[in-house]
């Protein structure tokens, strides 16, 4: 039987047998099952471990391989030469073990022909100092040269990998983050201002550069930040990175897509929280948003967790890809201590439970050598399974049972909170309380609303709000006009609006606007901040919503009549004595309140249960033991809860209906019991 005709029996017989397992039917859209993945690199082995290491795969239920992202220099061993057979057969092999392939461009690691041959490929750093091969991500993100290196080899692999049937994604480069210093990148920023302000006047106006005698007469004249500088130049530096990330991964795009077909996603593996970037721009143009989720050191806080989780998935506001995690321990932190027994599982289904339909170990086997020895594997050097090995192949076969029920689920919020990049920075860069911690502050507001509704979508402020309840924008510090008037509207549409603290204080160019905060809102809110202060101690709160205080950050309001103050400071620094904490006042159907504190947690959920009351909200699963994290997918007319405890003791949990217990055979109950890092799946009736 010649080749292609072996191949097209085989493709059909490997077709029909994927139709049975859990595994995805070859070239599906990804994103609408369940999928237990990992990180392998075949070209580190010899070819004959290959199908060893598949056989282990197969049997812990995974349905998913990364593979190519740091190949170059076997896939291109030297200029022009393509070496692509051995993928070939890597993915082909896969297919033989109902194993789907997602492919990496190898991008993040270019051979050393190239850079030798190609200096100007190489990144400068913030130093100047060039970057040297051995590395990473190490190429200058501007470079054109790079760049039609970069389409050349993503569009090979294309050409040879595409039509392969158990292919069904793609991954470009690897946690795209360093920019570069270099000439080039320099002039290319300097054209991306002109194109922006047209004229050096509207710059210097804007940026406001008469401050310092800043002022630049020439394009020439400006530079990439180095560290602080005029706020306006810092934004617009984070802004032309995001769109020279967006059009490096463009130009990848562009030439796979000359051969995978629309139901083959492209993604980038991205990092969380990382804010090197807009996610939002970057993820533009990509189709499923894929991020490597490491706790790092220390274990799962399944809010500040679930943060990142909804924050992710607010990016394309649908279901997401773990597409890298840990097994076990990494190896980049201080103490790389390993998540407890049982943990990697409550982590993985934690990931689920926040829309993650795949989630995939980084990595398979350690390379023998490199960078990365002591990181967690799933196979150990002598290249036998871990302990962590049997946890995750416990995973494999919770997703088997699971995948049914969950398959076109993903969560659903009435309540959003707002987040923006541009916000982010602004405020990181002039704290004016080393100890002010954003994200921490979102969190709080996020694990005292969470604990009431079980899903918080985290999404950009210029989404529609329509569908929402509930709003939440602490540190939204840009509001130019425009947000201003999209959230006016959604109050007016009868939304609750909460801001602050340090909302609506810049415009879109990080200059202070002309208003109080919160600027073009101050007319609805019925009141305004009439001064903001760093704290070097906390201040007492008291009022209607009860008693505790602020830490860190006081913002001293004033409320015209008709407007309430929920909370009043009490005795601190003389000038917030006495004055409005937080002022909330009904507009049209709508409510819109300002929070001029930090709350410690106990008002924080007092403030949360008023927010429930006042708001309409309805809780899906009502009151949940402490410890207890609940989560729900719905659609595809089925309702799934996703239970974890995350205490250190067994809990038990009356369900608010009966409900099947997936995992354990859909058996019908009406409570269960939880040990530590217990899981339970339940559908509802
Ligand atoms: C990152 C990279 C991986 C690997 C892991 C280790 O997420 O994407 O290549 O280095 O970290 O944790």
């Amino acid at each position: 039987m010649n080749a292609l005709k072996r191949l097209l029996v085989f493709s059909a017989v490997a077709g029909l047998l994927t139709v049975f397992a859990p595994a995805q039917k070859t070239n599906a859209p990804s994103n609408s099952g369940l999928m237990l993945g990992v990180a392998w690199y075949p070209e580190q082995w010899p070819e004959d471990r290959w199908e060893k290491d598949l056989v282990l795969m197969q049997a812990a239920g995974i349905h998913v391989v990364r593979i190519g992202e740091f190949a170059w220099s076997t896939m291109e061993p030297s200029e022009g030469k393509y070496e692509l057979d051995w993928l070939q057969r890597a993915t082909r092999l896969a297919a033989k073990h109902h194993i789907d392939v997602i492919l990496g461009t190898p991008t993040a690691a270019p051979p050393v022909w190239l850079t030798q041959k190609y200096p100007d490929t190489l990144l400068i750093d913030e130093q100047g100092k060039r970057a040297v091969h051995g590395n990473r991500a190490h190429f200058s993100f501007t470079s054109p040269r790079y760049r039609e290196f970069c389409r050349k080899i993503a569009e090979e692999m294309a050409r040879k990998l595409a039509k392969e049937p158990n292919v069904i994604g793609w991954q470009l480069d690897n946690e795209v983050s360093n920019p570069s210093y270099d000439g080039y990148t320099r002039a290319q920023f300097q054209e991306w201002l002109k194109d922006k302000y047209k004229g050096l006047d509207a710059l210097n106006q804007h940026w406001t550069t008469a401050y310092w005698s800043q002022t630049y007469f020439d394009w020439s004249q400006i530079p990439i930040p180095v560290g602080g500088n005029n706020p306006g130049l810092m934004l617009d530096w984070k802004r032309f990175i995001t769109d020279t990330w967006y059009s490096y991964l463009s130009n990848q795009i562009a030439a796979i897509r000359k051969y995978a077909p629309a139901s083959q996603p492209i993604c980038t593996n991205t990092m969380g929280l990382f804010d090197g970037f807009d996610h939002y721009k970057v993820e533009s143009e990509l189709d499923i948003v894929a991020w490597d989720h490491y706790v790092g050191q220390g274990h799962l806080n399944p809010d500040f967790a679930g943060f990142i989780h909804d924050l992710n998935r607010g990016l394309k506001q649908k279901n997401f890809w773990v597409i890298e995690t840990q097994p076990g321990a990494v190896n980049w932190q201080s103490i790389n201590n390993v998540l407890d027994k049982g943990e990697v599982r409550a982590m993985a289904w934690h990931d689920v439970a926040h829309g993650a339909d795949m989630v995939s170990y980084w990595q398979w086997r350690s390379a023998l050598n490199g960078q990365e020895e002591y990181h967690g594997v799933l196979v150990g050097a002598d290249g036998t399974p871990v302990p962590v090995y049997d946890e995750v192949k416990q995973v494999g076969n919770d997703f088997a049972k699971a995948y049914p029920v969950l398959a076109g689920t993903s969560p659903h919020s009435e309540v959003a909170m707002l987040h923006d990049y541009d916000s982010r920075w602004a405020i990181d860069w002039q704290k004016h309380n080393r100890n002010y911690d954003q994200i921490k502050i979102h969190v709080s507001y996020y694990h005292a609303l969470r604990k009431l509704v079980h899903s918080i979508d985290v999404v950009n402020p210029s989404v529609a709000l329509k569908n929402y309840k509930v709003v939440v924008a602490p540190n939204l510090s840009l509001i130019p006009d425009s947000l201003a008037k999209h959230l006016r509207e959604y109050v007016e549409q009868g939304g609750h609006l909460v801001l602050g603290p340090r909302a609506g204080m810049k415009d879109e160019f990080n200059a202070l606007l002309t208003e109080r905060q919160p600027g073009a809102l101050v007319d609805t809110l019925g009141g305004r901040v009439e001064q903001f202060y760093a704290l070097d101690q906390d201040v007492p709160l008291e009022g209607p919503l009860g008693s505790g205080h602020s830490s860190l950050w006081a913002e001293q309001l004033s409320a015209k009549p008709g407007t309430d103050a929920l909370l009043t400071f009490g005795k601190s620094n003389g000038w917030l004595d006495r004055q409005p904490a937080i002022i909330s006042r009904k507009v049209g159907k709508g409510r819109i309140t300002y929070v001029g504190a930090v709350l410690d947690e106990s008002l924080m959920d007092k403030f949360a249960g008023w927010i429930f009351s006042t708001s309409g909200l309805h809780s899906a699963f009502g009151l949940i033991p402490d410890g207890v994290d609940v989560s729900e997918r719905s659609g595809n007319g089925k309702d799934v809860f996703v239970l974890i405890n995350f205490k250190q003791e067994n809990q038990s949990v009356q369900l608010p209906k009966s409900m099947k217990r997936v995992l354990a055979n859909g058996e019908s109950v009406s409570s269960v019991n939880l040990p530590p890092y217990g899981v339970e799946v339940l559908e509802a009736q």
